[in-house]
């Protein structure tokens, strides 16, 4: 059975979890009406299928532990950025919130003996460590490409590769 601090906690971080789905929901749909990234816009939206994954999990442990998730209501989140890199740093700055979060959840579980929901929680902290890096190699990247055409390009091509790694894991 959860505690009442730590069902809060959770459903706290359902909420972002949702939240981030929107953000990079947006953020693909931006992407789509862009000329030539179509790539960076599958990407975006695979990453918003994802955290709704994220969210659900947390929804249904939840609920199998005799609490009751909550099912948030969401902020409209940014429609538009002036570049495709000001939205992978976006990204990035999002992925470090998301990160904070799930270390306060797994610091209240901790106060709270809460053993199997820390347990639960480690799966978050393994996949927000891989986020927070393949956020950075797509920054690092978009940093060294600038203004040129031809690398977006070639960036477009390798974000194929670079995403297909972690979502195979
Ligand atoms: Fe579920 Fe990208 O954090």
């Amino acid at each position: 059975m959860l505690s009442k601090i730590v069902q809060d906690a959770l459903n706290e971080q359902i909420r972002i979890e949702a939240e981030s789905s929107q953000v990079y929901l947006a953020m693909a749909c931006w992407a789509e009406i862009q000329p030539g990234i179509d790539n960076v816009t599958a990407f975006f939206y695979q990453h918003s299928d994802e955290e709704r994954e994220h969210m659900l999990k947390l929804i249904h442990f939840v609920n199998e532990r005799g609490g009751f998730a909550t099912v948030p209501a969401l902020p409209q989140p940014p429609l538009t950025f002036p570049s495709i890199k000001h939205a992978f740093q976006a990204l990035l700055k999002h992925e470090i919130f998301v990160s904070e979060s799930i270390n306060n959840c797994v610091d209240i579980a901790l106060q709270e003996k809460d053993y199997a929901t820390h347990n639960f929680l480690q799966w978050y902290v393994a996949e927000q460590i891989e986020e927070e890096a393949l956020a950075r190699t797509m920054n690092d990247k978009l940093e060294l490409i600038g203004d040129d055409k031809g690398g977006l390009y070639l960036f477009d091509k390798d974000i194929l590769t670079i995403s297909v790694g972690h979502e195979k894991k």
